[in-house]
């Protein structure tokens, strides 16, 4: 763990609430921040798309591939048996940072988008019909309206979206309109990678239930920024990526209820998702593994434990509290800049740490390229997988810029130097 912690009690900071994150300290521990462009320390605010891995990640990966590397779940020899033992801690570190009832509910997988394919391939093959309803929301990412979109398609199934008002936020009072008993399954996003909307995923579960239907939810942008209790939320599905959240790339979780996941048919068909294979049919191994065919991202899975101890260590509480101040600072900052518009909700409570604008006169991606070049400040550019939320927004792309542990209200100054550079250049 880190320095990063101010020790409360041994050490107040003036002006500092007790157990405050110190983003500067945090730096440290992640060794690509110390790249300089232009002499200029990177200011990386590209988090939304991926978060950078500290270094307590970086060397549990080395550590498994150095020490402990075999495949799991086969091997009689100790090796082996260390490497399974690894693994399977990662899944219950997985588990307790989603306060799962029990590991058989968690699978691991690629990512939120592979998350989310198994959802729909596994149980939606299964459970959805034609006439049926999928319900979604305006501001989803393609990875929750693609694979939505082919099963209902397959099976004569329609799907139904929840409106936004103008400051983003979804209308609850329409949802309740829209789900009805032909809705399957409602899936949402819990923070809107564009907005930064928090959708209230606790109210939209008890709507869900109501009406038979099942919720699943995209926790990409949330779970890496906030506590996130599954069995509070009382979801179905809950899906997360290992990268935005200090892990590597390749490696991601499926939470499922285990009532939901007893009667789901498999996803992939291979090794180590079975019991028994003969040459014309086959019988399932237990929850979780019957989910998990094929040999996994063994070390992925070992990085991700390690990221959540990194997390915990810090405290997610204190992570949403440090991204809740800097967004507002930067809702402020940056709302100075003449012909800037921001979008999402002005409310700093109601939001992640995503912060999307634009600039009259200046291209998203020219300022993209601007900020980076003059001031080594790293943002996004583009639809954000989320083009029927840009139609929403009637723009055909926005920057953004998104906050996590490492960042400060330097970071957004120098961002908002940036944006003048651009105003300056393209003379608007
Ligand atoms: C809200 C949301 N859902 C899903 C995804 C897809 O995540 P991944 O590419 O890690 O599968 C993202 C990635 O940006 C996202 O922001």
């Amino acid at each position: 763990m880190s320095l990063a912690l101010k020790q409360t009690a041994a050490s107040p900071v003036p002006g500092k609430k007790s157990g405050e994150i110190d983003p500067a300290a945090i730096r440290k521990d992640f060794p690509v921040l110390d790249r300089k462009f232009g002499g200029k320390p990177i200011v990386y605010l590209d988090n939304p798309a991926t978060t950078q891995k500290p270094r307590a990640v970086i060397e549990a990966i080395t550590r498994f591939y150095e020490t402990t590397n075999a495949n799991v779940h086969r091997g009689a020899y100790r090796l082996a048996e260390e490497a399974t033992a690894a693994y399977e801690g990662a899944r219950e570190k997985v588990r307790a940072f989603l306060n799962a009832a029990t590991v058989e509910e968690i699978i691991f997988t690629r990512g939120t988008t592979e998350s989310l394919n198994l959802v729909a391939y596994a149980w939606g093959r299964a459970n959805v019909k034609s006439g049926d309803e999928i319900l979604l929301t305006e501001m989803e990412h393609h990875s929750n309206l693609v694979p939505w979109q082919i099963l209902a398609k397959e099976k004569g199934a329609a799907l139904k979206h929840i409106p936004l008002d103008p400051d983003g936020v979804l209308d609850l009072a329409v949802a309740g309109k829209l789900i009805s008993d032909r809705t399957r399954l409602v899936s949402v996003t819990q923070v809107s990678n564009v907005l930064g909307t928090i959708n209230p995923v606790k109210d939209i579960a008890r709507l869900a239930h109501d009406a038979g239907a099942l919720i699943c939810v995209d926790g990409a942008q949330s779970a890496p920024h906030m506590a996130v209790d599954v069995r509070d939320l009382d979801c179905d599905f809950f899906a997360l990526s290992g990268h935005k959240m200090c892990a590597p790339t390749g490696i991601g979780a499926l939470y499922v209820r285990k009532s939901v996941l007893e009667k789901m048919p498999p996803f992939h068909g291979g090794g180590d998702m079975i019991r028994q294979v003969f040459l014309d049919h086959a019988t399932w191994n237990d929850l979780p593994w019957k989910f998990e065919a094929g040999t996994p991202d063994i070390a992925g899975a070992i990085g991700l434990g390690a990221a959540i101890d990194y997390l915990r260590g810090i405290g997610l509480d204190r992570i949403r509290e440090h991204e809740k101040t800097l967004t507002a600072y930067a809702l402020r900052k940056l709302g100075e800049i003449p012909g800037i518009t921001l979008y999402g909700p002005p409310d700093p409570s109601r939001r992640g740490g995503v912060v999307s604008f634009n600039v009259d006169g200046v291209h998203a991606h020219d300022l993209a390229t601007i900020v980076d070049r003059e001031c080594a400040v790293a943002i996004r550019a583009g639809h954000h997988c989320a083009q029927p939320l840009m139609e929403r927004l009637k723009v055909a792309a926005t920057a953004r810029a998104g906050f996590y542990v490492y960042n400060m209200e330097a970071d957004v100054d120098r961002l908002a130097e940036g944006i003048l550079k651009a105003k300056e250049i393209f003379k608007t």
